[in-house]
């Protein structure tokens, strides 16, 4: 989402006749686009700031954007006296406003809702992989999330609009769409007219533009994950072989403290079904180690769980207490030291799961998506449609952004491959 946010501020700016540098010495405005998700995110925040405020030349504008500033507010003038600007995640379109009025403070972090989609320009080039929001906020209050708190309630955008952006990514250059949302697969759209959209129609329309070849969505809640959804994985090939549907922690007890789904057994239940009509499909998940309240038999059952659903490409952090919610104030938060433990030993069962796919793709030929140049410049980094990067020796002629690789090696961290003529 914040990767979204950053393309969409850079394309308005431009749109006002402002290049991208990556001097902080060379800008005439600064902005940071920030997570609150974790406090080691926002914690850097605030380091960032401390050094480009000075860093930066006199005059140049500094101002921060998305859930910290949403988080801080007007704290943030106090904190760092140099910042013109604080926006939230849901009115970052008003930036052009402090290019007008350079002498004020800029502060809004109202919840606008889905008003910042109506004001941000269409973008008139896209990446070869176009990030397509369809839903703003989060109505699924887990205990541990500041989300709901920074991105507001859940509000789906029009069914139209959403197909709107989609066709203006693939006439621009996009052959991939990622569809996203805090609960991506809760989309729910009433027309006019009464018609209901769910993300399935959103994909099955998407995948008839020919451009678009490859289509995925994060992230997805488990109990979302509703039967017309789950069969369009065996209907449209279009759409990758891979789901991101965290668990977060293999453990009942947990679950129900962090209010989340907490029946293992549905859970698996809708990996077996996703199996069933898509064979080769493959699961990630996000998890959180060390829970108030999580004792060893809950993390076993963590590390029960990424081994029997074999996860491939997840994320796995450290529990942080956040403000505005439940669980900064629970009884027996774990010390760093056990979730460092924890973390580590989960880590290494990740690992594991990702060596060991990997490894199978070997001999496998797959189409894969160019992403860009290696450091070194010898090579191509192209993705899987796992995700996966893959490396290829860079061929002395003009390749196209979809090429056929025969994967030929793998470690636990990317593939190396042939690209087949
Ligand atoms: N502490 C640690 N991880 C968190 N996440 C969300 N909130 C917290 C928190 N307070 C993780 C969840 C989520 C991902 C985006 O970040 O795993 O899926
Ligand atoms: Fe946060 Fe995701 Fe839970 Fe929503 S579903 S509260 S965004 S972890």
């Amino acid at each position: 989402m914040n990767v979204y946010d950053g393309q969409r501020i850079a394309a308005m700016l431009e749109k006002h006749g402002l290049v991208q540098t990556d001097n902080v010495e060379d800008a005439d405005i600064i902005i940071l686009n920030t997570c609150a998700v974790r406090a080691k995110a926002t914690d850097k925040v605030y380091s960032a700031l401390g050094r480009i405020r000075r860093a930066k030349k006199d005059g140049a504008l500094l101002g921060i954007v998305g859930c910290v500033a949403r988080e801080s507010g007007a704290d943030a003038f106090k904190r760092i006296p140099e910042l013109n600007f604080v926006l939230g995640p849901q009115s970052y379109h008003k930036l052009p406003e402090i290019l007008k009025n350079p002498d004020t403070k800029l502060l809004n972090i109202d919840m606008s809702g889905l008003e910042k989609f109506d004001e941000l320009p269409q973008m008139t080039k896209s990446p070869l992989v176009a990030y397509i929001p369809i839903q703003e906020g989060c109505n699924h209050c887990c205990t541990y999330c500041i989300v709901p708190y920074t991105r507001g309630r859940e509000l789906s955008r029009p069914f139209k609009d959403v197909i709107n952006d989609t066709i203006n990514a693939a006439k621009t250059g996009a052959i991939e769409i990622c569809f996203l949302g805090q609960n991506v697969n809760g989309y729910k759209y009433t027309d006019e007219k009464g018609k209901l959209y769910k993300l399935s129609d959103l994909i099955r329309e998407t995948a008839k533009l020919p451009e678009i070849h490859r289509i995925r969505f994060t992230s997805s809640y488990p109990t979302e994950m509703s039967d017309d959804l789950i069969e369009i994985f065996g209907q449209e090939p279009k759409l990758l072989p891979f789901l991101n549907m965290p668990i977060q922690s293999g453990s009942p007890r947990i679950l129900k403290k962090m209010n989340r789904p907490d029946d293992i057994d549905a859970y698996k239940a809708i990996v077996k079904k996703l199996k069933s009509v898509r064979p080769n499909i493959q699961i990630s998940s996000d998890f959180i180690v060390g829970f108030p309240d999580e004792n060893d038999e809950d993390f076993e059952q963590t590390l029960q769980i990424a081994r029997e659903i074999k996860y491939i490409n997840s994320y796995s952090f450290k529990y942080s207490p956040r403000p505005h919610t439940a669980a900064a104030l629970m009884g027996n938060q774990i010390s760093e030291q056990i979730k460092s433990v924890r973390l580590q030993r989960l880590d290494l069962q990740l690992n594991e799961n990702q060596r060991e796919f990997n490894t199978s793709c070997i001999e496998q030929e797959m189409v894969c998506l160019f992403e860009g140049n290696d450091k070194t410049g010898k090579h191509l980094v192209f993705r899987t449609p796992y995700m996966q990067q893959c490396i290829v020796d860079k061929p002395d002629y003009e390749i196209t952004p979809l090429q056929k690789i025969k994967i030929t090696d793998a470690n636990k961290s990317c593939l190396r491959g042939e690209i087949i003529k």
